[in-house]
């Protein structure tokens, strides 16, 4: 059993309580990646060996941690990403992330596979969140969705393009989510795992329904649980999409668009010439091909090749406000969180995640007094110590 702590001082201690909140397979849904994990945990580890540059006697005494960031003004450099199936995790989390988010002056993006709907987010905060799109076969079913988005005041459109096909993620396959389990193991995966978290069972279990895709529900009108909503998802990825799909959106949306899932320069050209505001670069948090190259060692290829042309914002392995120092050292605008946020509500909803962010900025702070930074915009290249 993990030792708890009293108070959380960070994202590692979120993910102690989430992994004893939550039945197994949603931990692990959460917590994995792909295959054997290798790109997962370069991720975490080729960010933190970066080294900082300490400076002292530059008097820091009025630190700013705030930033531009698509033509609107935020606390930090940093953005909750979209997470599929977050509403498992935590009672209606994606409305209590949102909350929090709002809270601490930074942008909510709502996953499409998100549990609570676009328009259940909206309605619960002062902003309305961005919204991450899938390319779906159902084209309809995307086309009506972009309405809906716009009908709530969405301003960003995040279209992720890393899957065309799921990773495969050896630890769901082990749970048995890809199927194939009897009936006593399927009983182990799911109602026999729920009854040893029975705090789980009554808060998000049984309270936190309904557990259908708020989003999709319209499209699939006769399922009731994520299970019954899986194969219509297999279904709808489509390893057809290309460059022409995203022009097209780009000729629908009127607000900003954003594509999320690039490691490689020539792609961020095709992103650009696209049409695209800013680029996420991103290898899904290490859940579709592993081996494939770090965030922060394809960020800054990324970065040159895009000479200053758009924004780019980056995901993987940012863990504390060191992380997201680092990613603004190597070229980043803004960084995204995935499992620090969903580890927070997990473990203790909005106000953990609002802790979560209050912590990261300290923390931040910290760094750019450390750095001699006292203006986030100051981050950059020199605060990298490259001997
Ligand atoms: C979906 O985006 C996933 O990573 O599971």
């Amino acid at each position: 059993m993990p030792t708890l702590n009293l108070a959380p001082a960070g994202a590692e201690d979120y993910r102690r309580q989430a992994e004893r909140n939550l039945p197994r397979s949603l931990f692990d849904y959460i917590d994995g990646g792909a295959s054997a994990e290798h790109t997962l945990r370069a991720n975490v580890a080729e960010l933190q060996s970066i080294a900082l540059r300490q400076r002292v006697l530059r008097d820091v005494s009025a630190i700013d941690t705030s930033t531009d960031l698509l033509d609107q003004r935020w606390a930090m450099p940093l953005a909750l990403a979209p997470i599929g199936m977050a509403g498992m995790m935590a009672r209606r989390a994606e409305v209590q992330a949102a909350r929090a988010a709002h809270a601490l002056g930074v942008p909510f993006c709502l996953s499409t596979v998100s549990i609570c709907s676009l328009e259940e987010v909206a309605r619960a905060t002062p902003t309305p969140p961005w919204f991450q799109l899938y390319v779906m076969r159902d084209r309809g079913a995307v086309a009506d969705l972009i309405a809906r988005a716009q009908a709530v005041g969405v301003t960003t459109l995040v279209v992720t393009v890393d899957l065309a096909v799921v990773g495969a993620r050896y630890r769901d396959i082990r749970n048995g989510m890809g199927g194939g389990l009897g009936a006593w193991g399927r009983f182990r995966g799911t109602l026999g795992s729920y009854l040893l978290h029975p705090g789980w069972l009554a808060q998000v279990g049984i309270g936190g329904k309904p557990h259908t895709f708020g989003n999709l529900s319209a499209y699939v009108p006769k399922a009731t649980t994520p299970a019954d909503f899986k194969s219509w998802i297999d279904s709808q990825f489509d390893p057809a999409v290309t460059w022409t799909d995203i022009e097209a959106f780009r000729a629908q949306w009127p607000g900003k668009l954003v594509v999320k899932g690039l490691l490689d320069a020539e792609d961020a050209r095709a992103a650009v010439a696209a049409g695209a505001d800013a680029v996420v670069v991103s290898n899904h948090g290490g859940r579709q091909l592993d081996g494939a190259l770090a965030s922060a060692r394809a960020l800054p290829r990324i970065v040159d090749a895009l000479a200053g042309r758009t924004t780019v914002l980056v995901d993987g392995g940012v863990r504390t406000g060191q992380d997201i120092a680092r990613m603004r050292a190597l070229g980043a605008d803004a960084t995204l969180i995935g499992r620090p946020w969903v580890w927070a509500v997990a473990a203790g909803g909005e106000p953990a995640v609002k802790r979560l962010l209050g912590l990261l900025q300290a923390e931040l702070r910290t760094v750019q007094a450390l750095t001699a930074c006292p203006r986030n915009a100051d981050l950059g290249p020199e605060i990298i110590d490259r001997a």
